[in-house]
């Protein structure tokens, strides 16, 4: 007999940035201006990441594209790096995400790739916080509270370091 396992994702949805916190509307903000300097020439799809650190401080990064394609980064990526880097040992409390298509943000909210949702998730695992998650999209915006809820079966670091 197989069973069926249901797994529930929990998304708030928004209708725009004046639903949200004053905190969360500023942390998307400082995503949007940092999706401006993204350097995507081959895609021209400009993502920004900003990120919300335990102390109040704000990190911001886009993504880096390059010639040979595998060799870019996300935004969400450049973003974390360089907290980790920078700010040893720091929690991220929540990040913001957009992304435009030249000077249009897209419709629906930008959700981030497998890759960076297996980043985000090991942030959670190092810091044992979970992540809040702003998606923004002009049609409206999702606030996922937790990695979990984007990455359900994730791998993490419980398996192989139980
Ligand atoms: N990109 C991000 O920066 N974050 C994501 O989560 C998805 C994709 C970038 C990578 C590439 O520069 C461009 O968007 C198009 O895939």
């Amino acid at each position: 007999m197989v069973k069926k396992k249901i797994i529930e994702l929990i998304i708030e949805e928004y209708p725009g940035p004046e639903e949200l916190s004053k905190e969360e509307q500023l942390l998307l903000n400082e995503a949007i201006k940092a999706s401006k300097h993204a350097y995507a020439p081959y895609s021209h799809f400009s993502v920004g990441a900003a990120l919300m650190l335990d102390t109040g401080e704000i990190i911001t990064g886009n993504n880096r594209e390059n010639a040979s394609f595998p060799a870019g980064a996300c935004a969400e990526h450049t973003a974390v790096a360089y907290a980790g880097s920078q700010y040893p040992g720091s929690v991220i409390t929540s990040i913001a995400i957009c992304a435009r298509k030249g000077k249009d943000f897209t419709d629906i909210p930008v959700s981030p790739c497998g890759i960076c949702r297996q980043v985000l998730s090991e942030e959670e695992d190092r810091s044992g916080k979970k992540i809040k998650i702003i998606l923004y999209g002009k049609s409206g915006i999702y606030i996922i509270n937790g990695i979990e809820n984007l990455l359900p079966l994730r791998f993490s670091s419980s398996v192989i370091c139980p």
